[in-house]
């Protein structure tokens, strides 16, 4: 049976952050304050920005910088902001960003003393209902956040990845816009893409795989697939694509989750800064010659990847990441050979390792990261 879920408003292409303030007003809110979280400064400098504040909203700014948001430096900006009583926050910026934004607003209505209250509200899913909207806005292409329901938050004390996640909490709108992601650093720009690709890819062979997210899903892949190398050489028009792209994958992944790549990847990027778009772009070949016979039409996915088989997309996707100087191999993230049993304890995820196609174990995932060591 295929069914299949999204109730996100896209709204994608150049240009397409003018119109957030025509979509406030045009939503009944409870309040006028409004959150605008954004990854740089800069953001608060774009005209949307005054036109917000000419409508006569309350409008707050905070910027965060990190990357992969941990339960800590979510509790900070709960603590910070939770006074202004938001009916929606804007979060502009990579999967980081929009994953604090989206958690906000599940939390927003508890009373949290302290990070332990938090854990325990996220591991017992025990999120509040949701008074607060969110508007995704991605510059990464990218996490495809703005059209999924679920945000990660890392927790390296406890040597965690979770999963803030609730059906209520899918964005009001999702306002894709190449013009945001046009200045990205390349590592950043080819990490992010293939981290769209993973997202498709997965989905299409996911065991919960559906109708609509593998027609989301090969066409996700072909966009980015095609357009990469543009990206890399900076043509204006490849991130046109590689934005509807990414945003097309979010789509298709957001019914299925993602599979064995994403699950073993965790631990790398953890413990060893792996960017998670490398981390989980190093794992596609291996993964694929695993699952190959157990995926339903292959040769579609081959086909859109511009690939024959598994050893060509490896080196493909190992060319793209050496072009713009990201290691391949784990050697070159200082990742230690005698550490993989431990990552690969690590690298089984519930919800992800029992959603790919062929089964996976510890013993397997040893000889996945031997692959790539
Ligand atoms: N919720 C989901 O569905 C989902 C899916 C995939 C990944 N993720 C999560 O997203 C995070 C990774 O997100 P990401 O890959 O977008 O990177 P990111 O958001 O961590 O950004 C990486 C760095 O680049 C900066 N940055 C953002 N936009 C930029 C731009 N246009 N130009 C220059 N610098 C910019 C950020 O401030 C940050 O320091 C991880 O924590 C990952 O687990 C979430
Ligand atoms: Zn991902």
């Amino acid at each position: 049976m295929n069914c299949f879920y999204n109730p996100v408003n896209t709204i994608q292409g150049a240009g397409s952050i003018n119109k957030i303030p025509d979509l406030l007003n045009n939503t009944s809110l409870e309040n006028k304050n409004v959150l605008l979280i954004a990854w740089t400064e800069d953001i608060f400098e774009l005209p949307f920005v005054k036109e917000i504040k000419d409508s006569g909203y309350n409008l707050s700014e905070i910027c965060f910088k990190e990357s992969n948001p941990t339960v800590n430096q979510l509790f900070e900006v709960y603590q910070d902001t939770k006074s202004i009583n938001p009916s929606v926050v804007i979060a502009v910026g990579g999967g980081s960003i929009m994953d604090v934004g989206k958690s906000l607003c599940c939390i927003y209505s508890k009373e949290i003393s302290d990070v332990d209250e938090l854990r325990n509200i996220i591991k017992e899913k025990d999120f509040c209902e949701n008074k607060t909207h969110w508007i995704g806005v991605p510059t990464t292409a990218g996490t495809g956040s703005e059209v999924t329901c679920w945000a990660t938050i890392w927790d390296p004390e406890k040597n965690i990845k979770s999963s803030v996640e609730s059906k209520d909490n899918y964005a009001l709108y999702a306002v894709v816009d190449s013009d945001l992601i046009v200045e990205m650093p390349k590592k950043l720009a080819v990490s992010s893409a293939l981290d769209a690709v993973a997202h498709a890819v997965e989905s299409y062979w996911a065991k919960s795989t559906n109708g609509v997210s593998r027609a989301l899903a090969l066409n996700a892949i072909r966009l980015i697939m095609s357009n990469i190398d543009g990206l890399i050489d900076g043509d204006i028009k490849s991130y046109e694509k590689i934005s509807l792209g990414s945003m097309m994958a979010g789509m298709a992944f957001s019914n299925t989750k993602t599979t064995a790549c994403h699950s073993i990847s965790y631990p790398l990027t953890m413990h060893y800064n792996i960017p998670h778009g490398t981390a989980v772009s190093m794992l596609l070949a291996p993964v694929l010659k695993l699952n190959q016979e157990s995926i339903e039409d292959v040769k579609y996915l081959f086909d859109a990847l511009g690939v024959e088989n598994a050893d060509s997309l490896a080196l493909r996707v190992n060319s793209l990441l050496e072009k713009v100087g990201l290691p391949y191999k784990l050697s070159g993230w200082n990742v230690e050979k005698n550490n993989i049993p431990n990552l690969a304890k690590m690298g089984i995820t519930k919800g992800r390792a029992d959603n790919n196609p062929t089964d996976i174990n510890e013993e397997i995932i040893i000889t996945v990261l031997n692959q790539i060591f």
